[in-house]
């Protein structure tokens, strides 16, 4: 068996009205909370709920609520010197991907300094690396999708440079994730199915990765086999709470999964796409996977097979490489039923992009790419993948 090391240094904690007791869970950590909430939550009871669980044991909080999708260096930024001004010792985040993130950026460069994106990886250019934790985090996903509480990556959007880049560091793990499945019941149709598929492509390119081992495999895995019983429950019915907290679960399991073992050429090409256009993240690792299946095939044959089998069990009776060929229309007509239909067209991208795309993906994911089990030589190849996601 192969060789691996797992750590997951954080405490999950997963539980129906898991929130109520959040004031409980921030207290050890600190006595001033900055409460980073994302937009869709202002005004609301549950926000209502986790203040005054705060007030009830003397802690203090500043609310901050400027986080947009595919969040901004300047927002983070700006976020910093509000927690450095207003001495805020422990960081709260409640949101999806984007709020996380963004809270796992300010947790870190409050305590360390400067602007967030000097500590985004990019090819070539001197990147921060601090060798010790910021302040206290704990964070509350509102979407089963990117498993950002349980990874080290925070992904930051710089429209300036038209970039999307990710700190990649094992210190900005959040202390706490409380998972409460109550929250998800009540997300769109729309963004459930989005972030699902996002969570599906987390656990499949970890899968596929150079970097699985056999931790990630049963990971992976079982997020895989949750998505294809939950996701089209939780798009149709959304107050399944059951479905609801297995999906959640898959979320984290992805998050798991990658943290271990990285992403691939999907989420290299979907997230500078995010960054120009604004598509949704979900959304532009689903317009790819399918062509790129297509692009790795013979490479990686079994596991796509397995995974075929998992998503349409009437496919087992088949052989091998004609079950893993069936994939990419096996995920085409699923994306389609959740209704999750976009391309790198429809999203926004034009033909004469392409080149300096493909330069992006080249600069700025080299090292997903680096992850893909099929090698990518140069970007004139990442620009002919490209094409087949028109
Ligand atoms: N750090 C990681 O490991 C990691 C992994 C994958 C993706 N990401 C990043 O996460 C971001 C995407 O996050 P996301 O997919 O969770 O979406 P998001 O956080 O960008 O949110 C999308 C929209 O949905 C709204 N929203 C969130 N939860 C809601 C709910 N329950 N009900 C109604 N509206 C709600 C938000 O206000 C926002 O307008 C991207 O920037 C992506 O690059 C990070
Ligand atoms: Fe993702």
């Amino acid at each position: 068996m192969k060789a691996f090391q797992a750590s997951l240094p954080l405490t999950l904690d997963f539980e129906v009205g898991a929130i109520k007791r959040m004031g409980e869970k921030v207290e050890p950590f600190g006595k001033k909370v900055f409460l980073m909430v994302d937009p869709f939550l202002q005004g609301s009871d549950l926000v209502a709920q986790i203040t005054g669980s705060f007030s009830e044991r003397g802690i203090g909080f500043v609310e901050f609520y400027d986080i947009v999708p595919n969040p901004r260096h300047t927002t983070i930024d700006r976020a910093v010197e509000q927690v450095r001004y207003s001495a805020c010792d422990v960081v709260v985040a409640v949101g999806g991907g984007s709020a996380i993130d963004s809270a796992k950026a300010v947790a870190f460069v409050a305590v360390h300094g400067g602007s967030c994106w000097d500590y985004t990886e990019r090819l070539g250019e001197a990147v921060k690396r601090p060798q010790s934790r910021g302040l206290p985090l704990l964070v509350v996903p509102t979407t089963s999708g990117t498993g950002t509480e349980a990874t080290p990556f925070a992904v930051i959007n710089n429209p300036e440079l038209g970039l999307k880049c990710a700190i990649v560091n094992p210190l900005i793990y959040p202390d706490v994730a409380l998972i409460d499945p109550q929250i998800l019941v009540s997300k769109p149709p729309k963004l459930t199915a989005l972030t699902a598929v996002d969570t599906f492509c987390h656990a499949l390119e970890a899968y596929i990765s150079i970097h699985c081992t056999p931790w990630v495999e049963m990971v992976a895995l079982e997020s895989i086999r949750l998505f294809a019983a939950n996701a089209r429950q939780c798009v149709e019915h959304g107050d399944d709470l059951e479905a609801r907290a297995r999906m959640a679960f898959a979320s984290t399991l992805g998050g798991m999964a990658i943290a271990s073992a990285g992403v691939t050429v999907a989420h290299a090409l979907g997230q500078p796409l995010g960054a120009m256009t604004d598509a949704p993240h979900g959304g532009t690792v689903a317009a790819s996977t399918p062509h790129v299946i297509r692009w790795t095939l013979p490479v990686g044959t079994d596991k796509f097979a397995r995974v075929a089998g998992i998503l349409d069990p009437s496919t087992l009776s088949l052989a091998e490489t004609e079950r893993a060929a069936r994939l990419p229309d096996i995920l085409q007509k699923l994306f389609t039923t959740l209704g999750v239909t976009d391309t790198f067209r429809s999203y926004g991208l034009r033909p004469e992009q392409i080149e300096a795309f493909a330069q992006t993906v080249w600069t700025s994911f080299n090292q997903d790419l680096a992850c893909h089990p099929k090698k990518i030589n140069s970007k004139e190849e990442v620009a002919d993948i490209v094409r087949m996601c028109f």
